[in-house]
């Protein structure tokens, strides 16, 4: 019988094998690609010390194309739990090095006892993906796993908050994890997503497109929307996932953490008063809004570069983290279209499930016309958006800072959708449309048949503006609950959001309700 000395080696040599990975070559291969290894990446995402590892001497069992005799405890991917600022989280990180990141049955089965634990403890995953995709020897086996982890993605949606880190490939149905996940962070260059490669493609449709065209991070942050942040390397990667961690609570039973602040709640935003141009069609950077009213002028923009003539993001007011969406009137006017409709009804079912406040910004002329948006179905997209709103049960707090035109209206979290604190700037303009084509339509004989019609136009165009270019009429009939000065802003909100945080509203009892997706 062995003696606990050997038996110690024994365990120790056992551990040094699941950590070496695939051998110092591969190690420094992933290195001069710029890429941190998968214990580098955990280290620096977890506090000093706090990482504790599970399953690190799991092992696959194929046993074909000799699999059996090329085995690496813990399979290719290392997970485990520790803390982020002190809060519990789980986190697990694919080994590019051990069959390049590749997902076989077991290395799928550790990320779904991850899963599974962050479920039942209710606390976040951050997952950080660089992998060839299914690993090709373990066949079914390996789409069986894969499976498996798509269906926990589900079930802990909208109960813990999940994130996906891609720092390397994340190719074929490998990006439906992510998809599910709550927010997708991509490192600039070397991370790709991508359901069919460039060689596939071109061998479908004769198109020609890199990698980086195809599936980098600039792709996913501005044309597809997959991605809500690109970061320049590991390092700012893992970064941007801890701040997002910071702001969030554990899960969907616990409120967000208080970040403590010394900005005052009462703090006039002096600057605000002048920020509307006036020239109601001039533009202005609605961010700068944004970070005026919240705490320390901190404000964390998601998907910055897609969709931008919609801001959405996180920041806080008066120490509570809130959700903020806002109509940017520096992009397409401020118009709603498919994909700003897309990106902020999913940000507030976010912010909903997780019991943060929203806070909405408005300026919107109305949905953007022409046959792209028709065609592509803007009347089921904005509609997602206008559920999402509706559906929304956290304090909902609404700032109309100009335009206010038509559905958009409507949609833009207003009192009859259930917003809880409705206020307009002086500035606000609310009606069914903007004053030079509602002229025109109820006009239209009028100016035709006057003597100068051109000074007819102007004249009731005045009139039109001077009736409807106001929050006053929509005050009377209490579908606001005041207009302030703007330097009032924050701290109305600040007071307001005080007041609504006991806010308890209940839906009616359903399965679910089918957003038109
Ligand atoms: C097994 C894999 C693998 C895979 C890579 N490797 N992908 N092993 N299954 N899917 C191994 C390689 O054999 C190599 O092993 C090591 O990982 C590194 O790969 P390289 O090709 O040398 O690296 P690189 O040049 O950087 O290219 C990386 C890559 C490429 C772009 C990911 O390997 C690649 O195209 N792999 C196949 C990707 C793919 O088609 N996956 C299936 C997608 S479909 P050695 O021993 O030499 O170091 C899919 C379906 C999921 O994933 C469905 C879910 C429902």
């Amino acid at each position: 019988m062995s003696s606990t000395e050997d038996r110690l080696k024994d365990l120790r040599n056992r551990k040094s094998r699941s950590e070496a990975g695939g051998g110092q070559a591969r190690v420094e291969a992933q290195h001069n690609r710029g890429k941190m290894t998968a214990r580098e990446r955990l280290e620096m995402l977890l506090d000093d010390g706090s990482f504790q590892e599970i399953d690190a001497l799991v092992e696959h069992r194929c046993r074909d194309f000799n699999m059996d005799k090329n085995v690496i405890p813990g399979d290719g991917v290392v997970t485990g739990h520790g803390t982020i600022n002190g809060r519990q989280v789980f986190a697990f990180a694919q080994d590019f090095t051990v069959y390049g990141g590749s997902l076989g049955e077991m290395h799928g089965l550790k990320i779904c006892k991850v899963l599974d634990m962050a479920l039942k403890t209710g606390r976040p995953v951050i997952g950080m993906n660089d992998s060839g995709g299914a690993r090709i020897q373990e066949g079914v086996a390996s789409l069986g796993s894969y499976a498996e982890i798509f269906f926990r993605n589900v079930r802990a949606s909208g109960v813990v908050p999940q994130i996906s880190v891609i720092m390397g490939p994340c190719a074929g149905g490998a990006v439906y994890s992510p998809a599910i996940t709550d927010f997708v962070i991509m490192v600039d260059q070397t991370a790709h997503m991508f359901i069919t490669g460039p060689e596939v493609i071109k061998t479908v449709t004769n198109e020609v497109v890199s990698f980086e065209d195809l599936g980098g991070a600039s792709t996913h942050g501005s044309k597809s929307g997959v991605s809500h942040f690109t970061a320049s390397d590991d390092e700012d990667a893992i970064s941007m996932a801890r701040d997002l961690c910071d702001l969030l609570p554990q899960n969907n039973l616990e409120r967000p953490p208080i970040k403590k602040t010394s900005d005052s709640r009462d703090r006039l935003c002096d600057a605000l008063d002048s920020i509307i141009p006036e020239d109601s069609s001039k533009p202005y950077d609605v961010v700068d809004v944004i970070t005026e009213v919240l705490d320390d002028g901190g404000f964390m923009e998601v998907q910055s570069e897609w969709a931008r003539n919609i801001v959405i993001g996180f920041g806080h007011l008066d120490g509570n983290t809130v959700g903020v969406v806002a109509n940017q009137p520096k992009v397409l006017a401020g118009c709603l279209d498919i994909d700003a409709s897309d990106k902020a009804a999913r940000f507030v079912r976010f912010c909903d499930a997780f019991n943060i406040p929203i806070l909405t910004f408005e300026d919107v002329p109305g949905f953007l016309p022409g046959t792209n948006q028709e065609w592509g179905g803007i009347i089921r997209h904005g509609a997602k958006l206008l559920y999402a709103f509706a559906e929304a049960t956290v304090p909902k707090l609404t700032v109309i800072l100009r335009k206010a035109y038509g559905g958009a209206y409507d949609v833009m979290s207003s009192k009859h959708i259930r917003g809880d604190y409705n206020v307009a700037w002086p500035s606000a303009e609310l009606a069914v449309m903007g004053a030079d084509g509602a002229v025109e339509i109820i006009h239209r004989r009028r100016i035709a048949h006057s003597r100068n019609p051109e000074q007819e136009r102007e004249r009731l165009t005045e009139d039109f503006k001077e009736t409807f270019a106001n929050p006053y009429k929509a005050a009377a009939l209490g579908y606001l609950d005041d207009v302030i000065e703007p330097n009032q802003t924050r701290q109305r909100l600040c007071r307001a959001l005080a007041m609504l945080m006991d806010k308890e509203e209940l839906r009616p009892a359903r399965k679910h309700g089918n957003i038109p997706l």
